[in-house]
């Protein structure tokens, strides 16, 4: 079959080609997925089975709104109102399937075929691949040496851009924006008349700063998007929920696409994330414990390697982990330390060109494992690296 030229145009990413290679390995450490090993699954796995049994008994077994279960669309805004003090109305609110589906609506919603929309390098690549299927043209912006936003970089580019996408807690490099920054690119928003995509993904999962929601910058709130989801907060993706917040007046625009792509998200899941929300600051405090945990962890193994450097993750789960010094090209690093020490990373370049020297080690696998995949990095790169995975 003759597949469309936008389906064609868009790119591959590079971690699923990892992740399958690792899959064939026995006794492999997963560190290269966005995603949780048994010990977060199991933590709050009974507390969900037994909500979506309960909303399936009560009869959520249809369709819902288009936009998500008003409940829910409820629970999201009085949830901003406590966590952030913001103000959103239900009607702000459009439940999608992940916050995966909610970019893409996003994208949907705002971008023109031909239209310019400015991405990080490095950044995470479903925001390349998505602007490629809406037929857009990704830009991008460089990142400081705290893996903050070049702000030059933005003001210069933001004239012939329609958008922007943002993301604190950032994957891959753990940095979270200062508001500072945050208020910078307000500013350049404002200015350009740009349509602002914050991703707020990982906002739960904080070590140390505070995070700030691009809702509490009042001036752009005609031309904001923030994107969220209950996948990384709860410790399970595959719940498939995320959401995102508008600014007035397009709910039947938003209700148009939904329609057309996904009618509704499950309707079990929707009323079990009403009571998530309810408890939503005991569970993610729990994630986050033990992330920190496997963050801490972690760093103290790699510390024995003196010539990597990194900047360390302030949230999410992820190290962005610069080993240059060993290898010029993270493809290589990353096959390598498959091959030789069972290991599976991210090469940086995946991330985008200014990936390139990097890899993103995933720290949420169990503790143990953590351990042990920082124990057989360390020993790679002291046994010389590239010279072993020659002789495996
Ligand atoms: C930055 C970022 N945004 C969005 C997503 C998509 O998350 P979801 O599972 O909610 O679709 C991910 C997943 O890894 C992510 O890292």
């Amino acid at each position: 079959m003759r597949t469309s030229h936008r389906v064609n145009a868009t790119p591959c990413p590079l971690i699923r080609e990892i992740s399958k290679l690792a899959h064939t390995i026995p006794d492999i450490i997963h560190m290269e997925i966005g995603d949780f090993g048994k010990e977060f699954k199991e933590m709050h796995k009974e507390f969900i089975a037994s909500l979506l049994a309960e909303a399936t008994k009560e009869g959520y077994l249809n369709y819902t709104e288009n936009n998500g279960l008003y409940e829910l669309r409820s629970a999201i805004a009085d949830y901003y109102k406590k966590q952030h003090n913001v103000k959103i109305e239900p009607e702000n609110v459009v439940v999608t399937i992940g916050a995966m589906e909610g970019l893409f609506l996003s994208l949907l919603l705002i971008l023109d075929a031909g239209d310019k929309i400015l991405l990080p390098d490095p950044g995470y690549p479903n925001y390349t691949s998505e602007s490629i299927l809406v037929g857009a043209e990704p830009i991008y912006y460089s990142l400081d040496s705290n893996f903050h936003p070049n702000i030059s970089d933005i003001a210069t580019q933001a004239k012939k851009s329609k958008a922007i996408i943002l993301n604190t807690p950032n994957n891959p490099t753990g940095a979270v924006y200062p508001k500072n920054v945050l208020k910078e690119i307000a500013e350049i928003a404002k200015e350009n008349s740009l349509v602002v995509i914050s991703d707020e993904t990982y906002e739960n999962i904080i070590f140390e700063k505070k995070h700030h929601t691009m809702l509490k910058f009042d001036d752009i709130r005609d031309n904001l998007i923030v994107v969220n989801s209950f996948s990384k907060s709860v410790a399970i993706t595959g719940l498939r929920l995320g959401f995102i917040i508008l600014p007035d007046g397009l709910s039947e625009i938003t209700s148009k696409i939904q329609e057309n792509i996904i009618a509704s998200p499950p309707a079990m899941i929707q009323k079990a994330a009403v009571s998530l929300l309810e408890n939503y600051k005991k569970i993610t405090r729990k994630v986050t414990q033990k992330l920190k945990k496997n963050k801490d962890a972690l760093l103290k193994k790699l510390h024995k390697l003196p010539k990597i450097s990194y900047a360390p993750p302030k949230g999410g789960f992820y190290l962005f982990l610069n080993v240059s010094e060993y290898y010029s090209s993270s493809y290589k690093f990353a096959m390598d330390l498959i091959r030789a020490k069972r290991v599976a990373v991210t090469p940086g370049i995946g991330f985008g060109k200014n990936g390139e020297g990097y890899v993103r080690i995933s720290y949420s696998s169990s503790y143990e494992e953590v351990l042990e995949g920082a124990k057989r990095i360390v020993e790679f790169l002291k046994e010389g690296g590239d010279k072993l995975a020659q002789q495996n």
